[in-house]
């Protein structure tokens, strides 16, 4: 493991970035609590994470991780900066760590046996989590980076509450049309999948709330996929 990785400039910008995105979270609570038909569950979410951001940058410890780099992270900077130009000053902070620090993050598949097609396509990188640069507490939070035309099959994480928040093209979660900016919450248990748009690259930012208050309590399945 090489010295220094994140070295202190960068960890003021985990700063920054773990700041802008408590913000972000803030304004889609603000969102949700303006609806007329509420979101119970993913109110609290929101909550939870704001909180929890909060807390673990009063006191942020940022730990050395092996980076790990999958195929698409290649064609990140490319489209990347293509939704940059889409991106509110506060989303575009978020893209902008993203951009400038994703070498340095532990990119993962987070499957024994790939699904076809995913492997040029697909990977996450987790900022708070077991692989990540920082110590955390009872939330894990990354990016997801999918390639244009490209289906993250139906999954299923018992004992995880999620919120994933769309910062690259138009995609659908479970059918349903997720924009630039937009959130959508998954409760735990519910299947679902991620189909990107035809043109654009998927660049999803997700938190996961362990439900048990255990960090890393959880289980994870596919439904198309036998081990
Ligand atoms: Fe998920």
């Amino acid at each position: 493991m090489r010295e220094a990785l994140w070295n202190r400039k960068d960890q003021q910008r985990i700063k920054g970035f773990l700041e802008n995105t408590r913000r972000i979270y803030q304004d889609l609570l603000q969102i949700e609590m303006k609806k007329s038909k509420k979101e119970v569950k993913k109110i609290r979410h929101l909550k939870q994470v704001i909180e929890e951001l909060y807390e673990i940058n009063r006191s942020l410890q940022v730990k050395t991780y092996l980076p790990a780099h999958k195929p698409v992270c290649e064609d990140l900077t490319k489209e990347g900066r293509k939704s940059l130009l889409k991106s509110s000053e506060k989303n575009r902070d978020i893209l902008d760590f993203l951009l400038n620090h994703h070498h340095k993050l532990h990119w993962q598949y987070g499957y024994e046996k790939l699904p076809e097609n995913l492997e040029q396509n697909f990977a996450f990188g987790e900022v708070l989590g077991a692989a990540a640069p920082m110590g955390h507490k009872k939330i894990n939070m990354g990016f997801v980076l999918l390639s244009p035309d490209t289906k993250y099959p139906k999954h299923i994480h018992k004992g995880v509450d999620e919120l994933y928040l769309n910062l690259g093209g138009v995609c659908k979660i479970n059918e349903k049309k997720v924009f630039h900016g937009e959130s959508h919450h998954v409760v735990p248990g519910l299947p679902h999948d991620i189909q990107t748009a035809e043109d654009e690259m998927g660049i999803l930012l997700y938190t996961w709330i362990f439900t048990s208050g255990k960090s890393g309590d959880y289980e994870m399945k596919f439904s198309n996929y036998k081990k």
